[in-house]
């Protein structure tokens, strides 16, 4: 059955000993919290990443991510890191697509399905992001939107290689703002990704894929989040700052 995911996205906050001190904190809180299919993932910027996977020695239902990975393989990219980086220290997930990374570096569905390769060559998970802004669910072109991230983005993937893809769901304008979608209008896309993955591959690969919800989740909201059928999980943002929330939101599956 498929894995139960709460992963934590710190984005560009926290120095590095703030960020060692916030991860201490969550290793000591969950370590006895996360069980059976469940895991806890903190993707962190490139500065705390080794030294967060060295703190998680030990403890094999705590991984960690980066936030992003370059497409090419090494070369003449100054400022960027490479998937074979990540993987190098130990890392597990990389967060490919968030609509900041499309919105601030303009990130395309074509880039994206580069990236993605490229991070699947390298033995990393992707979470792959995608979600429709206001004004697409306001035009009712959210479906289509939906449909069109994941075909143009990893529909191109065969079944062995689409099966190490975790996807979350996070409407543009539930991120950050504290608004979060209901659980029904979550559920309903949810299933409707699901659906779509059982038409491009099978009902198997359908349900083994995690498929986590993402945008102002946090401890109140997450119970209900999370206890719809085709809701694996969250991808956190703000929340996940705060060792006491985001170990809060991990133990809902508990
Ligand atoms: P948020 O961010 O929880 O702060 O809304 C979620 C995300 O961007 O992954």
């Amino acid at each position: 059955m498929r894995k139960k995911i709460v992963a934590g996205n710190w984005k560009m906050n926290l120095d590095y000993n703030e960020g060692l001190g916030v991860f201490s904190e969550i290793i000591n809180m969950v370590k006895d919290e996360v069980t059976g299919t469940q895991e806890a993932v903190i993707c962190s910027p490139f500065i705390h990443l080794h030294s967060l996977v060295q703190l998680a020695k030990g403890y094999t239902k705590v991984s960690l991510g980066a936030q992003n990975a370059h497409q090419a393989e090494s070369g003449a990219y100054t400022g960027e890191t490479s998937a074979k980086m990540i993987k190098s220290i130990g890392a597990a997930y990389v967060i490919l697509g968030h609509s900041e990374r499309r919105q601030y570096f303009g990130e395309t569905n074509e880039l994206l399905a580069k990236k993605i390769d490229t991070v699947l060559a390298n033995d990393l998970r992707p979470i792959f992001c995608i979600g429709e802004t206001l004004q697409e669910r306001e035009a009712n072109q959210h479906f289509d939107i939906i449909k069109s991230q994941l075909v143009e983005g990893v529909f191109h993937l065969d079944a062995a290689h689409f099966s190490k893809l975790v996807i979350a769901y996070e409407p543009v304008w539930a991120i950050g703002t504290g608004v979060t979608a209901s659980s029904e209008q979550a559920q309903e896309i949810h299933a409707f990704i699901r659906k779509e993955i059982v038409a491009k591959y099978s009902q198997e690969v359908a349900d083994n894929t995690t498929i986590l919800y993402g945008g102002s989740c946090n401890p109140k909201n997450a119970p209900e989040l999370f206890a719809q059928p085709d809701i694996d999980g969250g991808l956190i943002g703000g929340a996940s700052l705060k060792s006491r929330d985001f170990v809060d939101i991990v133990k809902v599956f508990n």
